[in-house]
């Protein structure tokens, strides 16, 4: 009798586990079954999608094989809903700008809605997306942004950096966090009117911190966080040390706005934050709008953030190039002597009489391609695309590799060649596919900044030191991909001229 039951309850619990599979599988189909016209892609697995198909670490590369498959718009689905990814210089502008309305938003990510809620100018959308990004401008644009009265002040850091590698005495050091500090600074200047010491410790750590988060967003966990925030809420994992890490960086950032509410004056706005503390009293009829305290620490914070990482990234890889290939730091030293000498600093006024250096920054951010899936938006409406259509609500990636390495537009889109920049006389010539900052609606909000950033700093360093790999070391343009695609850790030798 017992042997029944048991041979009963075993059939139940198997006939159970059984029925519990097909139900799954059911839901799974029904939930992510793509809609008619949907773009076409891999043929995915129930749950985990196309996730067997992609090496995470490399997932840009692997995008532009899909495209070679599947065509210039396809969908790849990891765990949850498919995403669409356009590519090619045409569509991304196409798309972007002539419907840049459609694409304007972007999709609510579990991990960073944990962090930041729908706050901030990075991640809002709709009205105090568009009345944050207004500000935003507006604010750095009065502060210098795009004009000559920033540029003493990154001419000033670039003194600073100077310096401070000057002091390595030509023996073999990694760059990385000292360029990383000297950039931060700019935008901390804009920001929160203070820029920091390279031997300060606490912000040092902060931006190493930084650093590593930007890795840990790109890694697995993360992506497992995205799809199953509900489970990964409640585990322990790397993703963890994100969530640790934002909160130092968000506590940094309310201190410095505590400190600025208690010496506000309205009669005397130094920075981006004071200018926000003097706008909300104008606003407060408007809930909408954002103006509040809250929204201004996420507000800073992404200005902060994307002030930091993004360009001195790019700086990194400049370097890496210019210890790569000596024959071209020759030619950009050779410019800047003949152009701006020795005896004073370069300035934004001589960009346009060095053609050659701007073309070695410009191949830097192409080949740099620091972010190569651009971020991501989301279809306001459905859209037509060639045969297909997009569903509303749609997560959108207009590959940004698929832009700067677009065959099509570049003539040796796979070699580092400043010559993509210049006409047969050498002159500087631009490219409708340079597109580092991405287009359309979104478009990066400090791409002024950056460039003149990028072109002071770069022109800085080549015009007071040599560059070269440690010796017997043979520079590598491996990459480390995170949120951004860096290179891997990397030592040179800065020989002063
Ligand atoms: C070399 C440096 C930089 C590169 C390559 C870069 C690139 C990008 C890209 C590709 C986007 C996404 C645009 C899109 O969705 O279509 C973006 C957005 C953004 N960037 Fe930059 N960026 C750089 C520097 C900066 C700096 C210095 C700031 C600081 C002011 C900044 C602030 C932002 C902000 C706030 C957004 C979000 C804009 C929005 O959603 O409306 N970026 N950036």
């Amino acid at each position: 009798m017992t042997a029944i039951l048991y041979i009963l309850e075993l059939f139940n619990i198997k006939s159970f586990l059984l029925f519990l599979s097909i139900f799954l599988l059911v839901f799974d189909y029904i939930k992510t079954k793509p809609p008619k016209n949907f773009p076409p892609g891999p043929w995915s697995l129930p749950f985990i999608g196309d996730v067997h198909h992609i090496d995470i670490t490399k997932i840009h590369l692997q995008f532009v094989k899909f495209a070679e498959k599947y065509g210039r718009i396809f969908s790849v689905r990891f765990f949850g809903p498919r995403m669409v990814v356009l590519n090619g210089h045409k569509l991304v502008r196409e798309m972007y700008v002539h419907r840049g309305e459609n694409f304007a938003d972007r999709p609510s990510l579990p991990l960073f809605a944990d962090i930041v809620g729908d706050k901030g100018v990075v991640v809002s959308n709709g009205y105090p997306w568009k009345q944050q990004r207004r500000f935003a401008l507006h604010t750095l644009r009065n502060f210098g942004l795009g004009k000559r009265s920033l540029e003493p002040s990154i001419l000033q850091e670039c003194r600073y950096l100077n310096e401070a590698i000057a002091n390595e005495q030509g023996k073999s050091f990694d760059p990385q966090f000292i360029i990383n500090n000297a950039v931060s600074n700019i935008i901390c200047v804009l920001v929160f009117g203070d820029r920091f010491e390279y031997t300060d410790d606490d912000f040092q750590s902060l931006l190493k911190n930084i650093n590593e988060v930007f890795y840990l967003e790109g890694g697995i966990w993360a992506q497992l966080y995205n799809v199953f925030p509900w489970i990964m809420r409640r585990v322990p994992g790397p993703h963890r040390k994100i969530f640790s890490i934002w909160n130092g960086v968000i506590a940094f950032v309310k201190k410095k706005i505590e400190d600025h509410q208690v010496d506000f004056d309205p009669s005397n706005s130094r920075d981006y934050i004071d200018c926000f503390l003097g706008e909300m009293a104008k606003w407060k009829d408007d809930e909408a709008s954002g103006f509040n305290v809250e929204n201004l620490c996420y507000c800073t914070l992404d200005l902060f953030i994307a002030g930091t990482e993004t360009t001195s990234t790019t700086l990194y890889w400049g370097l890496l190039y210019m210890i790569k290939y000596p024959e071209i730091q020759r030619k950009v030293q050779e410019e800047i002597d003949r152009v701006v000498g020795s005896s004073r600093q370069p300035s934004v006024a001589d960009r346009e009489n060095m053609p050659y250096t701007d073309a070695v920054i410009h191949e830097t951010q192409r080949c740099g391609n620091i972010l190569p899936l651009n971020l991501a938006r989301q279809t306001t409406k459905d859209t037509q695309v060639d045969d297909f259509i997009i569903p509303k609500g749609t997560m959108v990636l207009g590959s940004l590799t698929s832009v700067l390495f677009d065959e099509t537009e570049w003539e040796t889109p796979h070699t580092f060649n400043p010559g993509h920049f210049l006409d047969g006389e050498g002159k500087f010539r631009k490219r409708e596919a340079f597109l580092p900052f991405s287009i359309g609606k979104r478009v990066c909000l400090g791409e002024q900044l950056a460039r003149m950033e990028l072109f002071l700093f770069f022109t800085s360093l080549l015009q007071r030191f040599s560059f070269s790999a440690p010796q017997g070391v043979e520079p590598s343009l491996v990459f480390r991909m995170g949120a951004t695609h860096c290179p891997q850790p990397y030592q040179l030798c800065a020989v002063p001229r």
